[in-house]
């Protein structure tokens, strides 16, 4: 049996064909049962039954399918202006559920109304509905876009491994667990590893996960969250900003493409070159004159972190993609590299976009092994367990910069999704590790 796409249905109107899927939607009027089928490719269509047409009998047993039954299906298909998705309705000829008798009713209706953990205990339900989905073929896409700007700039996609003897962004967010006789955590970015093979293999990226034991309760923060994380041989910190600057243009050039883009954020922007950039001490600046406050409801300082809010409400009030940088020296980890005009800032920028803030955090690294071992004990870090890191440093080092980006932050911003657990198959949260 050959079976029809739904994409391919508008070249086959009054024929007859053979489709096959899930019943997303059933409505019984009377003699006449409205479905909607959803094939194996997100393709949606409307049928309808009619007594009339299959016979009592088999309309006796149309009557007993219910949502989410896998079904094959034969009808003619014809134009119809008002059937919702794609203005075609299938006239049912012949319909059979997949497995011999109907999946049971669903127990549970997802409503819009439905609760944030309701839906995330029924997360692999909510998958099937077309926000969820659209979500994940969406985010899909995005990361083939990463991936292809890449891959077409000749970089080496590498893949080491996530379970670590050493920390990158500090110990308080570290998953530590027993890896036999000895503590091994869950890494929190792979960049360490992609510098040590700069000499070998040039410009380098991976797409891996990584963990944070962060007990932040944010609608942009994950426990477990994918990381694109690249690193590039003799760019030196302006290179860096520019070359962020044409990935983040073709990854939204692409995503603008879509027309499920045009569902979700239909005003999103494509940012031209330059991004606005404001460094960390403007910024402090800034908030001020826009009058955004910290937590503790007074104006921040310098020397004080950004926190998410005030964070936030600075890109939001610029309005498109900016880079934060030159942060002083303390407030970013030992591998960044000082400001050689001004050691007490770090050439590093993070970039925020509008209803999220920061996506990436990005930097020159420090290339010099007497500075980064002098880095490395001010931050209280034993440089013993990191000789493979530091041995980069000792033979053939050079000018080198990199970043990593929150793939979920980077669909929730263009998506315009108030939380980022949407942005994940299975969120992995502060409480919740389950389905
Ligand atoms: O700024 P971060 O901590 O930087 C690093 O890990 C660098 N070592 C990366 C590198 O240079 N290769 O994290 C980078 C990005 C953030 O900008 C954010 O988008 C994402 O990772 N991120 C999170 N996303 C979701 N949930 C969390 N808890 C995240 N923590 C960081």
């Amino acid at each position: 049996m050959k079976y029809i796409p739904v994409k391919n249905l508008q070249d086959k109107v009054n024929e007859t064909v053979n489709v096959r899927g899930w019943l997303h939607h059933v409505r019984q009027q009377g003699r006449l049962i409205f479905l909607v089928i959803r094939d194996p490719i997100g393709g949606y269509v409307q049928a309808v039954v009619k007594s009339k047409t299959i016979g009592e009998v088999a309309f006796k047993e149309a009557e007993k399918l219910t949502r989410e039954t896998a079904v094959t299906a034969e009808g003619v298909v014809k134009k119809d202006d008002r059937a919702p998705y794609i203005g075609l309705e299938l006239q049912i000829t012949k319909i059979d559920p997949v497995i011999r008798y109907a999946s049971p009713e669903l127990e549970y209706e997802i409503r819009p109304d439905s609760g944030p953990q309701v839906l995330l205990d029924k997360r692999h339900l909510v998958l099937r509905g077309e926000q969820a989905s659209n979500i994940m073929r969406f985010r899909d896409l995005i990361t083939r876009a990463f991936r292809e700007f890449f891959f077409q700039r000749e970089f080496v996609e590498v893949a080491p491994s996530t379970i670590v003897q050493t920390q990158v962004e500090g110990g308080s967010t570290l998953f530590a667990f027993k890896y036999f006789d000895h503590e091994a955590y869950l890494t929190q970015s792979s960049q360490l590893y992609l510098e040590t093979v700069l000499p070998s293999l040039g410009n380098v990226f991976c797409v891996l996960p990584s963990f944070r034991a962060e007990k932040s309760r944010t609608r942009r923060h994950l426990t477990e969250y994918t990381h694109i994380e690249a690193e590039m041989p003799w760019y030196e910190f302006e290179e860096l900003l520019d070359f962020m600057e044409d990935m983040i243009i073709y990854v939204y050039t692409k995503a603008k493409e879509t027309p499920i883009l045009e569902k979700f954020n239909p005003s999103l922007d494509i940012p031209s070159k330059p991004f606005e950039l404001v460094t960390y001490e403007q910024a402090i600046d800034l908030l001020r004159e826009y009058r955004i406050k910290g937590e503790s409801e007074t104006y921040l300082e310098y020397g004080d972190e950004i926190p998410e809010g005030p964070e936030r409400a600075l890109v939001d009030r610029i309005g498109s993609p900016t880079f934060l940088t030159h942060f002083p020296k303390g407030m970013k980890p030992f591998y960044m590299k000082l400001n050689p005009q001004n050691p007490e800032v770090m050439n590093a920028a993070d970039l925020l976009i509008p209803n999220v803030g920061e996506i990436i955090g990005g930097s020159q690294r420090e290339d010099d092994l007497d500075i980064l071992l002098e880095r490395m004990k001010e931050e209280g870090l034993d440089s013993k367990p990191y000789y493979w890191y530091i041995d980069q440093r000792k033979y053939g080092t050079v000018p080198h910069s990199g970043f990593g980006l929150g793939l979920e932050r980077q669909v929730q911003g263009l998506l315009n999704l108030d939380h980022i657990r949407e942005a994940c198959l299975y969120p992995r949260l502060i409480n919740r590790a389950t389905p």
